[in-house]
This record gives structure tokens, sequence and C-alpha cells, in this order.
């Protein structure tokens, strides 16, 4: 831990009291002009600290910032957050960056996080909507050793974490479309972008990214989103502490990847299903280049979408958007 985090940890004890530079300096055995330049350090970072001569320091309220000493504070995972949490105020995607990091040979459970993002991508070349401070907007890096066959795995385990932490922290029932939007009402909360990196026959890495909608007010959402966008504010009524919802999505995820790992893929499938209920729903799936219409048969174990058309006939499909009829 560096000294401005002990700095603001010491803060945080005392919240709502001022402490006096001279004591904060007498706590960490640094001058009073090196205490100085650390707050200057931690307003920089976010955290309103008001000064006075006579006081000294105060930290005012609750601090809901994404960054590395905060989402550490009390998570109780072994590897996932770990290590390296790499947070930005401003970035133009997490998964751009968790990429670069990765390429540079990161380790497995790195976390990219930002306050903001200026390009914030979705599947299929669109954009994500990633206005500063009211969502989340992460990316892990996870070196599984699975062939990239399975990788599409990652993204509906991915969603069943997301979703058994919006139930864990807020009151909310989500539901899971395939394969990666989370919806509240019918409304998207939540997306998740997996994006490979292969080696021969094998995968090298994968990010997966995760754009949550937390704390934004529906007076945010662009016109274009604003009918099927929906946040946790929005559906509560509550402001949530976006730390809170980062630390449990890291404690499931690790959870649910050890399963994997040791299990496979069957039992996440279960609770998949559970929280999806697609089976059995006439859909319309569009993939880019064609449609398909029918009936949902199955999500089988390899993640993909068992449809049955009109005239009987079973389509296989690994990717597409889906449009409930
Ligand atoms: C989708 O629903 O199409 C997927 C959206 C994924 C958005 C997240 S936000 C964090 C990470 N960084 C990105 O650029 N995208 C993902």
């Amino acid at each position: 831990m560096d000294t401005k985090d002990k700095i603001i940890l010491n803060l945080k004890a005392n919240m709502g009291n001022w402490i006096s530079g001279e004591q904060l300096s007498k706590n960490f055995e640094i001058s009073r002009a090196a205490i100085s330049k650390q707050i200057r350090k931690l307003r920089q970072m976010g955290y309103e600290i008001v000064s006075s001569p006579r006081k000294g320091y105060l930290l005012e309220s609750v601090s809901d910032l994404l960054l590395a000493n905060e989402i550490k504070e009390g998570l109780k995972t072994k590897i996932l957050g770990r290590k390296d949490i790499v947070s930005f105020t401003e970035t133009d995607s997490t998964n751009t960056q968790a990429k670069d990091l990765a390429i540079k040979g990161a380790p497995e459970g790195t976390l990219v996080i930002a306050e903001k993002q200026t390009m914030g991508r979705g599947r299929r070349g669109r954009a994500w909507f990633s206005p500063k401070g009211d969502g989340i907007y992460a990316s892990l890096i996870l070196r599984p050793t699975i062939p990239p066959s399975e990788a599409p795995l990652i993204t509906l385990l991915t969603a069943v974490v997301a979703a058994e932490t919006l139930k864990s922290v807020t009151e909310l029932n989500p539901r899971i479309k395939w394969p990666n939007d989370i919806l509240i009402n019918g409304k998207k909360i939540a997306g998740i972008l997996t994006e490979l990196s292969m080696e021969m026959d094998a995968v090298d890495f994968v990010i997966v990214g995760i754009g949550l909608n937390v704390n934004t007010p529906v007076s945010c959402f662009d016109e274009e989103i604003k009918d099927i966008a929906t946040s946790v504010f929005i559906e509560t009524g509550k402001r949530f502490e976006r730390t809170t919802l980062i630390k449990k999505y890291l404690e499931h995820y690790e959870a649910y990847y050890e399963m994997f790992n040791k299990k496979g893929f069957k039992p996440i499938l279960q609770k998949w299903k559970a929280l999806a209920d697609i089976i059995g729903r006439r859909i319309t799936v569009d993939m880019i280049s064609k449609k398909h219409v029918g009936q949902v048969v199955d999500v089988d174990v390899d993640g993909v979408l068992v449809l049955k058309d009109d005239n009987g006939k079973l389509h296989r499909i690994y990717s597409g958007d889906v449009i409930f009829a």
C-alpha cells in the first residue's frame, strides 16, 4: 500500500472529522509538505477532501470511485482483481486497454476499469454508452485452458455472473437474453463483450468486458436507446455503490470460473437456463447476412442456440441478435 492509500484509509476512518496535517505527518512519518502533496494526488483521483489551515483535512462524503484501493478493500477473491487493477478516469475502451496489457503478458485476473469510456464498444461494431461516474465499465483478462470453440461459453458464464451479482446486491430480478444481454423488465441493463486471442489451436487469452448501467438517470440516455435501456437506479429508485457491485461481480466470477475449470460448463448451463427462459419461445435471430424465425429447442453445452424453423429444420446458431416474437 502506498502512502496516499494509507492517508485515504486514515481519512475514511475519521469520516466527517478533521485531522490535522501535523497528526497525519506524525502517523506516516513524512513532512507536512509531503502530506499536502499526497492530498493533491488524492483530490486528482476524485476524493473530495476539504482543507483548512487551522483544522487540517476532512473527507466530506463516502466516495464511490472505481479505484484499485477501493475495489481491493475487503475483496474476497484469490485471483480476480487480486494482483493488478488498472483504473482510468477516462479511457477509449477497457477492452482495448486490457487487450494491450494481455499482449504484454498481464496475468489472469487483471481488471481494467474506467469511470468513463470515449469509445466503449458493443457487439457487432455498436457503441456502448459510457457516461462518467454512472456505470461500471470493466474488463477482465482470463487465460483459460480451453480450445477456441469453447470461448463463447465464457460469455454465457459471464451473463450468469452478472445476473447473480445484480440479484445479490439489488432486489432486482434480472433475465438473460442469449447470448450476452442482461435485461430487467425487458430493457437492457448490462452487456458483455468477449474478445479472444488464440495461438494455434489454443486460447491465449480472453478479454471479458462488461458494461453495467448503475446510477444512470433516464435523462442521461440518448433518444435512440431511451426506450430499450435501463439502469439499477431507474429500476429501483435507489443509488447503489459501484464498488460494492464490482466486488460482488469479481467474487461471483471467481466462484463460477472455478466451477467451469473443475466441472465444465454443464452446471453453469443449468443456472443459465433458469435465468434465461428462452427454451420453447418463438424468436427471430438476426445474423447480419440472414434471419431465422422459429422455436428455440435448446441452448446446448457448447452455448449454441438450437432453433427449429417453421419447416421443422434445425439450425445451430453460434451468434446473432435475438428478437422475441
Ligand atoms: C453489448 O451489449 O453489445 C456489449 C457491451 C459491452 C460493453 C463493455 S463496457 C466495458 C468493455 N469495454 C468496451 O469497450 N466494451 C465493454
